[in-house]
């Protein structure tokens, strides 16, 4: 069985900006206009810089994808977020050159123009465009822009108006930042979860946050998600203005804010957080990762996805012996369901079992939530509540064996050995037979594809 330790994981996941910019390659003086040397050259970017998280096949399927939020592209589709062009249209080429030089805030994408040179940005631009038959087949459609309007009181007047009559607000709130939406729970095209962007916080836009980068968002759409083209529902000037007004409603980010100004923020935001503990609780859930350990792996590190919170991830932790993860879905036979709140709040807080016994502080980081307060545990505990069940029977956990115990101890502080820390593939709970055979055949498919 393939061991592959922590450091390792830990470099996927956290490091995998570092690990992914190295010396990069480059053309050789006057091989600009030679074909073959460019796509052997974006082949081989592709291949050290971007697999990890877009996959071999360009599928967004990479071993970090599953713990990434939004995902990375998949490139097979052609369909592109950040474009010049038209719904469902094609991107331009300098559209992807942007993307991939300044990379997308907020988001896993690097911006890649320090690390590698301009040769190579075009190399790997045209590689991922091969993974798509559409960039052979059509031309992008420009979409058009017209005269700008500077930004003035009543340029932003005007553009408050048009955001209320596109029903901006539906979405995105009537302040911008979520408040009376309609709905802020949306999936993407490809059925994972998003968020409508909070448009006072213009540092997190990904296609820039100047006005005509926004006029841009707006009148092409993003798509693959739920934000749709508002090409043709207002004039060019009425467009201008509510770019305009968008730029004005950006809020102060807090590194640029006094002790005043900090103390308000935050107590406004945690009263905002009491009305909707289930959000909150996703968040600190997603915040902490949880999932990255209460999931079991593949052997490439990534996660099976059939099994998301559903524990059996088993770890070698010497001195101590093998600890398992467990099951932090609603299931009632094998997961949460039976818990009561007071049981998984002193699990979380004070690493007490249902049965009494005690955790040791690690892996699981029971110690660090010991200070959560009340209403963030209380909204821990809420969404927990509300995975699904999976069922996936995980071992009792073992205590250690006295002498390898001691022996391990000894090993470790008088002979100054490294503790060795080991995750190992696989589910080590009991799943049902139905998504044992799900997870293989899944399995047995992207080994397929890896080997094309
Ligand atoms: C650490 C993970 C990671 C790496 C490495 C990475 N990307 Fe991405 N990439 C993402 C994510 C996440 C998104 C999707 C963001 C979103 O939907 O907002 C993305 C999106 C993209 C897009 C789509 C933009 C659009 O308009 O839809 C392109 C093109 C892209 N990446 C190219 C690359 C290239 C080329 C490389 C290697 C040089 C690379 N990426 C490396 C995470 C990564
Ligand atoms: C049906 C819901 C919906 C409506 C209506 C909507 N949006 Fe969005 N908007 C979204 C979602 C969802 C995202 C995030 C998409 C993503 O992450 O891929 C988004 C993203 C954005 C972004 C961020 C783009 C970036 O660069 O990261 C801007 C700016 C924006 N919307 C402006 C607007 C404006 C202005 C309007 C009205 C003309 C509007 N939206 C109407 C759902 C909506
Ligand atoms: C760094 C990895 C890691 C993270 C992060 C983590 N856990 Fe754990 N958790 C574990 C491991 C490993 C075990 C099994 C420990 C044992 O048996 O001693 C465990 C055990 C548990 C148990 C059950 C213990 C039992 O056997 O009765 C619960 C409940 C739990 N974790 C909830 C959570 C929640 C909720 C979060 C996020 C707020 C979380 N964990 C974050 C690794 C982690």
């Amino acid at each position: 069985m393939t061991i592959w330790n922590k450091a390792e994981r830990a470099g996927l996941y956290c490091g995998l900006f570092l690990l992914c910019h190295g010396i990069a390659p480059h053309l050789a003086d006057g091989q600009t206009g030679n074909p073959a040397a460019v796509a052997s050259l974006g082949k081989s970017i592709y291949e050290s810089k971007c697999v990890a998280c877009h996959g071999k096949e360009g599928k967004g399927n990479g071993p970090a994808a599953a713990v990434l939020s939004p995902r990375p592209r998949d490139f097979t589709e052609g369909k592109y977020k950040f474009r010049s062009t038209e719904s469902g249209s094609i991107p331009t080429d300098e559209d992807l050159l942007n993307t991939v030089s300044v990379g997308l805030h907020a988001t896993a994408m690097p911006d890649w123009k320090p690390f590698i040179g301009d040769d190579s940005l075009k190399a790997v631009v045209a590689y991922v465009k091969s993974f798509s038959i559409r960039f052979t087949r059509e031309t992008p459609k420009l979409i058009t822009v017209g005269g700008a309007v500077p930004s003035s009181p009543a340029s932003i007047a005007a553009g408050k108006n048009t955001y209320d009559k596109l029903q901006c607000g539906g979405c995105h709130g009537v302040d911008g930042a979520g408040k009376g939406a309609v709905t802020t729970e949306f999936q993407d095209d490809w059925g994972y979860d998003l968020k409508p962007t909070n448009l006072t916080e213009p540092w997190t836009f990904r296609g820039g946050s100047a006005p005509r980068d926004i006029y841009l968002r707006f009148t092409t759409g993003i798509d693959g998600s739920p934000m749709p083209s508002f090409a043709g529902s207002a004039t060019s000037h009425e467009m201008w203005d509510l770019a305009n007004y968008v730029v004005s409603i950006g809020r102060k980010p807090v590194w640029t804010m006094n002790e005043t100004e900090v103390i308000e923020f935050y107590s406004h935001l945690e009263s905002r957080a009491k009305l909707d503990p289930v959000s909150r609780g996703k968040y600190l859930v997603k915040t902490v990762g949880c999932e990255f350990c209460h999931s079991p792996v593949k052997e490439d590190g990534g996660m099976i996805e059939e099994l998301r919170f559903a524990g059996g991830q088993r770890w070698d932790l010497y001195p101590f012996d093998n600890v398992v993860s467990y099951n932090l879905t609603s299931d009632k036979e094998t997961g949460l369901g039976n818990w009561t709140d007071e049981q998984i709040k002193t699990l979380l807080t004070k690493g007490i079992r249902r049965n009494g016994s005690r955790m040791i502080p690690y892996p699981m980081p029971w110690p660090a939530f010991a200070s959560l307060k009340a209403d963030d545990l209380n909204a821990i505990v809420a969404y927990l509540r509300t995975i699904p069940p999976v069922y996936n029977r995980i071992p009792d956990p073992q205590s250690p064996n006295i002498f390898s115990y001691f022996w391990g101890k000894f090993k470790v502080l008088v002979l100054k050995k490294d503790i060795p820390l080991h995750v190992f593939p696989g589910n080590a709970g009991t799943a049902k037979e139905k998504t044992m055979s799900e997870i293989d055949a899944r399995m047995r498919q992207s080994a397929g594809e890896g080997r094309q």
